[in-house]
């Protein structure tokens, strides 16, 4: 992310001294919210056979809280690799990844997967739907595991992304574009504090 970017964020930050009375004032106290997300010099690459793909060499970047971040670049170019790591699903060969000023990948596997299904939501490339399981159970299923999802907000959701008729439906009943709105409502469900 250019520096540009970076300082034009911190613009948002707010002087604050009123709390204080005038004789403890002794300069100016700038308050800087923490990005949500903070990923410094990642860097991933996968084994094949004796080859060697190199997909992330370097990447650092901030996430603002309720922020909206688009990547785009060629195929293969290493998108889903990059979420997966900003995630927590993927774990860099070296970097750090900090969210809600916690250290990804440093804590133990059950911790980091508490987090993901309390504060996470994806929307992952392949769906990634149960196929023995409704639309709706599909939705549901992060409750199952430790949100407290309740059956009404789950299909609160399913009717947001204009599936409230197909809920009973099982995966392959739906078209591409079904799946992935379950996979969008089941995102969105229990309102995380970031959604890949
Ligand atoms: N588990 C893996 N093992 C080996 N190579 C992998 C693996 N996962 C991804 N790759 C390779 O890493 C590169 C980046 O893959 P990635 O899925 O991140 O691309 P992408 O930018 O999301 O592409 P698309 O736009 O097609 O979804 C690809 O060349 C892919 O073949
Ligand atoms: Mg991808």
């Amino acid at each position: 992310m250019p520096e540009s970017d970076l300082a034009s964020r911190q613009t948002t930050a707010a002087f604050c001294h009123r709390a204080l009375a005038p004789e403890q004032i002794s300069g100016r106290y700038l308050l800087v919210q923490q990005p949500q997300l903070i990923a410094r010099d990642i860097y991933k690459s996968f084994r094949m056979g004796a080859r060697r793909i190199e997909v992330l060499r370097g990447i650092s970047m901030d996430i603002a809280h309720n922020e909206t971040v688009f990547l785009s670049g060629a195929s293969g170019a290493g998108k889903t690799t990059l979420l997966y790591t900003l995630a927590g699903l993927e774990r860099p060969e070296s970097g750090t990844v900090k969210f809600e000023g916690r250290e990804l990948y440093s804590g133990s596997s059950s911790w980091e997967a508490r987090l993901r299904n309390e504060k996470m939501g994806f929307v992952f490339q392949g769906y990634f739907l149960l196929p023995e399981l409704t639309a709706l159970e599909n939705v549901l299923l992060p409750a199952m595991i430790g949100r407290r999802t309740t059956k009404g907000e789950a299909e609160e959701s399913l009717a947001a992304v204009r599936l409230a008729d197909r809920m009973h439906h099982l995966p392959a009943e739906l078209s591409g574009g079904e799946q992935q709105r379950v996979a969008i409502a089941r995102a969105l469900t229990n309102n995380p504090d970031i959604i890949f």
